[in-house]
């Protein structure tokens, strides 16, 4: 029996989806946490604690821990790091377990922290998702950060790329609106995807703030082959490794 694949579009529509919690979930927040998480795993993170919350992430930095803090794409002042992949990229993290709030991606993976599998999606783990996928049996819904709960359009388009890729196995199906339009999108976008979001809110966002190399990193594919994973367990993203928890 083929496997199902969908596309939500905003947290806020999430629980419309989700009635089972047994399809893989790929939180995607291309534009900048997911692809900061990916990064930090591959730069020897030990775990994740993402926090919706942006009060209990300042108790866990007096009680010491390290945090990245984000909102309306600035840094927050009482932060260690913001929400930049190249914060990410620093040896301190190695090892370590850090927090991480941000304004759209972590609240999209709290919203889905119930379900049974969660994984982390960005271009720049691209593959690694994709071939991920194709060893588990389960369904698959990609559930999109979005902007304050409206849709985006980075975010779609690496829902719509990465469908478009388990389509391409042939065992998969889908068959919602939103991946439809999805797909549509990404016709148009595919070949110059910097290009087609130039008229995206969040890219006016970025460059207002000189984030042009975060943008650009971003954009690329398959710049890391980390697997972040929500451990429900311990309320913790952890590092899939070869395919297995
Ligand atoms: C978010 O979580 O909304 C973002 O990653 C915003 C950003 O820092 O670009």
């Amino acid at each position: 029996m083929k496997k199902k694949i969908d596309i939500c579009l905003s947290p806020e529509l999430f629980p419309f989806y989700n009635s089972d919690k047994k399809s893989c979930v790929v939180v995607v927040d291309i534009f900048r946490a997911t692809t900061s998480m990916c990064v930090a795993f591959h730069s020897g993170v030990k775990s994740i604690i993402p926090m919706a919350d942006i009060e209990k992430a300042k108790e866990l930095k007096e009680q010491g821990f390290l945090v990245g803090a984000e909102r309306n794409v600035a840094r927050c002042d009482f932060a260690d790091f913001g929400n930049s992949p190249f914060d990410y990229m620093d040896e301190k993290i190695g090892g370590r377990e850090i927090v991480m709030t941000t304004t759209n991606g972590t609240q999209a993976i709290e919203v889905a922290s119930a379900n049974d599998m969660l994984i982390i999606g960005s271009f720049a783990n691209f593959s690694t998702v994709l071939s991920y996928l194709q060893t588990i049996n389960n369904d698959v819904i990609i559930l999109c950060a979005g902007w304050n709960g409206r849709v985006n359009v980075e975010d779609t388009l690496f829902a719509a790329a990465l469908t478009e890729s388990l389509l391409g196995t042939g065992e998969y199906i889908a068959e919602s609106d939103a991946v439809f339009v999805a797909l549509l999108m990404w016709q148009d976008a595919k070949n110059d995807i910097r290009g087609f979001l130039m008229k995206s809110e969040h890219i006016s966002r970025l460059l207002a703030h000189g984030l042009q190399d975060d943008i650009d990193f971003c954009l690329q594919f398959d710049t890391v082959d980390s697997l972040p994973f929500y451990d429900k367990t311990t309320a913790r993203l952890k590092l899939m490794a070869g395919g297995e928890e």
